[in-house]
């Protein structure tokens, strides 16, 4: 999968993306991911890429050229999935989106600021705005690393057992069950006896039952949504 970003602070993005899951992908070859600095392609000499709105109102809003000129240049290089456009007016995100997004071939995210990205760019490119939450953040590069790490830990032969991702909390619209690692005893407490049986059929119904029951007392909506879904 290619991934490609367009940011005005490409230095947000370093970190998140050269560490532990997300290295190892792109190591590997499965993923590669580029940041794209807005800045060069911004307005007159000090490569402006906002300016005030129109209507008045406090806040600054991305201006349309340099995106287009970036964007059309990017897309000249690759067929896209999706133009995805972070922001906190877009559909919520969950890992149903990132299962299908981790389909795709190549992705395009563009990060916004300031007040958002002029509204005509979201209708002439943007096929998908998605919100990581409702709260606001200061750009959308925090939003972008986590689609990248959420798809990019879904590709096949990036996390080393295979079978890990599909038990994620989530995966089934449930919450995980709890986990434990040696030592048998600490403080005073102890592993679930059964985890420690060998019964493999029983370890298995626990958990289920475990999860259930966690996802009933936590996220009770997780349940009812499951049930619209039907
Ligand atoms: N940009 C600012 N806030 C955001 C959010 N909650 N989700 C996605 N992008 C954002």
């Amino acid at each position: 999968m290619h991934i490609d970003i367009i940011s005005t602070v490409p230095e947000l993005l370093d970190s998140p993306l050269s560490h532990s899951i997300l290295q190892r992908a792109q190591d590997k070859g499965l993923l590669t991911v580029r940041v794209h600095d807005l800045r060069p392609y911004g307005i007159g000499k000090h490569n402006s890429v906002d300016d005030y709105q129109f209507g008045g109102g406090a806040g600054m809003v991305m201006r349309c050229e340099p995106l287009a000129a970036l964007i059309d240049e990017l897309r000249e290089q690759r067929q896209y999935d999706e133009v995805i456009y972070l922001t906190p007016d877009g559909e919520r995100y969950a890992q149903r989106r990132a299962n299908r997004l981790s389909l795709c071939q190549n992705l395009l995210l563009i990060c916004g600021h300031y007040k958002g990205i002029d509204e005509r760019i979201r209708e002439a490119y943007v096929t998908i705005e998605i919100s990581i939450g409702d709260y606001v953040l200061s750009g959308g590069e925090l939003a972008a690393a986590v689609l990248v790490d959420s798809i990019g830990r879904l590709l096949p032969g990036v996390i080393g057992d295979e079978t890990s991702a599909l038990t994620d909390t989530f995966q089934d619209d449930l919450l995980a069950p709890p986990v434990y690692t040696r030592p048998a005893e600490w403080r005073g407490r102890e592993v679930p006896p059964i985890l420690r049986s060998g019964d493999t059929g029983a370890i298995e119904a626990w958990r289920e039952e475990q999860a259930l029951e966690r996802t009933r007392e936590r996220r009770p909506d997780l349940l009812d949504e499951d049930a619209a879904d039907a």
